[in-house]
């Protein structure tokens, strides 16, 4: 084709857009406008919700949709966008966006850091709206109650910063990611480096404020015991819009200890491997070592496989040492591998930043390097034989872009019931395993691949994981594991179950009892009977 003929078949397309946009337009006008009209004139507002209100027409409206998408898979012209959002700047902003969003007949996403794995917080089929709650961002800690209130926008990093300018002994027990948002990490179930310590996030939430669906603010006394269970793990999107939790702090001592070590399999990997497992759902809860198996570059240059752990101890490095010589010798670990420091600082440390970063750059919400993603999830509760870990070596190797992380379980994570909070994976539980790719080129080809993959390695995993169900990690939203279009009990078990095992039931209980008309919705939402 020659530039002249290509740039006519530009102006053909382009013809064709503008020809469609006016009819794509209208086709959602009518809401849309329902929609805006009642913003403004529903309920009085004690701040102004024009400065909340983004449509296309405001130049913003691109750059603050992207700013919170955290998988690069979404960020694509193709990408369904909303008709509108709403950042909201106060809770009565949200409570607008409820109603009026239910009275116009648009659907609403919710979002407060964006980093579900799926875009299930910004993408919708549907004419939709994305509450966004990335300016409710408060967090304030009470040293003295060792309590703290963070807003639903508010991203771990943010609390923990809070917390440590306030005190170097106090913690919570939250995820590795400083751009979390409070608002779906939590009610996710999010977890981190402090999990077989103190559990889990909602372990340690005291109460919750959240918009309902009749746009009434409820507090854990307000929306009682089923809704405040449910909230805890049974996810955000499905109940209601959550704007803050109320959280207990937890007690660290001034000194911990982090080591992160590599080995091939030339290196005792195996051993590595074996050893950890047989010891880590056991050891002292002040432990936590994740493992990692890659596929690397063996010293021959030929493909071989890769352990890597990562070790957080709520101690000195001295008691560590003991306890990794005598349980998992193979690793050699050497003092020189451990570095005593602040909890604060060890939250640097796993979220990787360079040594010596002040605890200023866990307010940075800039999203780094844009990325792909896809994520999945399983559960370990047999321990694995030496064969089958040779089989997943080979899978490993093969499946070369797909690393599978490992998360101990055990100590306080055994000690709660399944049915304590909507979360099912607690006793009997060794570890969890996600297994991750994240590429950087553009392009269906990649993705693909990629895909592929992570699908070959999670087939080839099936004999090792649980089974029936195969439990899976909310928080590590997988639309493979189940979608609903009709938002019926059956679709939903499918993957309620996988998620919540038997508190699958009494989420949906309490999803009919608050939300009958299921406005609360989205492709994994829990349906209504
Ligand atoms: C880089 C990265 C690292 C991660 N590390 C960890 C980790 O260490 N530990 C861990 O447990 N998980 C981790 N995750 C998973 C993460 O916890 C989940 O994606 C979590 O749901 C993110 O919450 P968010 O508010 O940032 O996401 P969002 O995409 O904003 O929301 C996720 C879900 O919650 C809903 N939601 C959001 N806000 C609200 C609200 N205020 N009220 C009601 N519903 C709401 C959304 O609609 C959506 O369904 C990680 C994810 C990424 C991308
Ligand atoms: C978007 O544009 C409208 C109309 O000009 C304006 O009222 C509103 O404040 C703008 N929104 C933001 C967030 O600036």
């Amino acid at each position: 084709m020659g530039p002249s003929s290509s740039s006519s078949s530009l102006l053909a397309l382009l013809s064709l857009i503008l020809l469609l946009s006016p009819w794509v337009r209208v086709s959602s006008a009518s809401g849309h406008d329902t929609f805006l009209q009642c913003l403004t004139t529903h309920a009085q507002h004690q701040s102004p919700i024009s400065d909340a209100i983004f449509t296309p027409d405001n130049s913003t409206f691109l750059p603050t949709l992207n700013s919170y998408i955290r998988n690069s898979r979404f960020l694509t012209p193709a990408t369904p966008k909303p008709l509108v959002i709403v950042a909201a700047k106060h809770k009565s902003h949200v409570q607008s966006t409820v109603v009026c969003a239910k009275q116009a007949g648009l659907e609403i996403r919710i979002r407060s850091g964006g980093h579900d794995y799926e875009g299930l917080s910004y993408i919708s089929h549907h004419p939709f709206v994305i509450l966004d709650l990335f300016n409710l961002r408060a967090t304030t800690v009470d040293i003295a109650s060792e309590t703290a209130t963070v807003e639903a926008g508010a991203t771990m990093g943010e609390l923990y910063h809070a917390i440590a300018s306030k005190s170097n002994v106090h913690a919570f027990p939250g995820g590795v990611c400083p751009t979390l948002g409070a608002g779906g990490h939590i009610s996710g179930g999010g977890y981190g480096t402090l999990m077989r310590k103190f559990g889990l996030s909602v372990d340690n939430v005291l109460d919750a404020e959240i918009v309902n669906v009749e746009g009434e603010i409820l507090n854990k006394q307000q929306m009682g015991e089923d809704l405040f269970w449910a909230i805890r793990g049974g996810g955000g999107g499905s109940f209601g819009v959550i704007l803050s939790w109320k959280i207990k702090l937890v007690k660290v001592p001034e000194t911990v200890t982090v080591f992160e070590v590599e080995r091939l399999i030339e290196e005792e990997a195996t051993e590595i491997f074996l050893q950890w497992q047989g010891v880590t759902d056991k050891l002292d809860e002040n432990l936590y070592i994740r493992l990692m198996l890659n596929s690397a570059n063996g010293k021959d240059g030929l493909k071989t496989g890769k352990v890597s752990l990562g070790a957080l101890f709520l101690g000195p490095a001295n008691t560590l040492m003991e306890i990794i010589n005598k349980h998992i010798p193979s690793l050699k670990l050497q003092k020189e591998d451990c570095s005593e420091m602040s909890w604060i600082e060890s939250a640097l440390f796993w979220a990787n930043f360079p040594k010596g970063s002040t605890s200023e750059v866990l307010l940075d919400r800039a999203v780094r390097p844009n990325t792909f993603l896809k994520r999945k999830s399983d559960y370990v509760r047999e321990p694995i034989t030496e064969s089958g870990l040779d089989a997943i070596w080979k899978a490993v190797m093969e499946t070369e872009r797909v690393g599978i992380v490992c998360n101990p379980y055990g100590g306080k994570m055994g000690q709660i019931s399944e049915t304590e909070t909507p979360f099912p994976h607690r006793a009997g539980v060794k570890f969890k395993i996600q297994y991750s790719t994240t590429w950087k080129e553009e392009g269906e080809k990649e993705a693909d691949e990629r895909l592929n993959m992570i699908n070959k390695l999670y087939e080839a995993m099936t004999p090792y994981v649980t089974k029936n169900p195969r439990e899976a990690f909310l928080n590590y939203r997988d639309i493979d594991v189940g979608s609903s279009t009709h938002w019926n009990v059956g679709e939903g078990k499918v993957y309620g179950e996988r998620y919540f095992k038997q508190n699958f039931e009494r989420l949906v209980d309490v999803k009919t009892k608050v939300d009958p008309h299921n406005f609360f919705k989205n492709e994994q939402s829990i349906p209504t009977r």
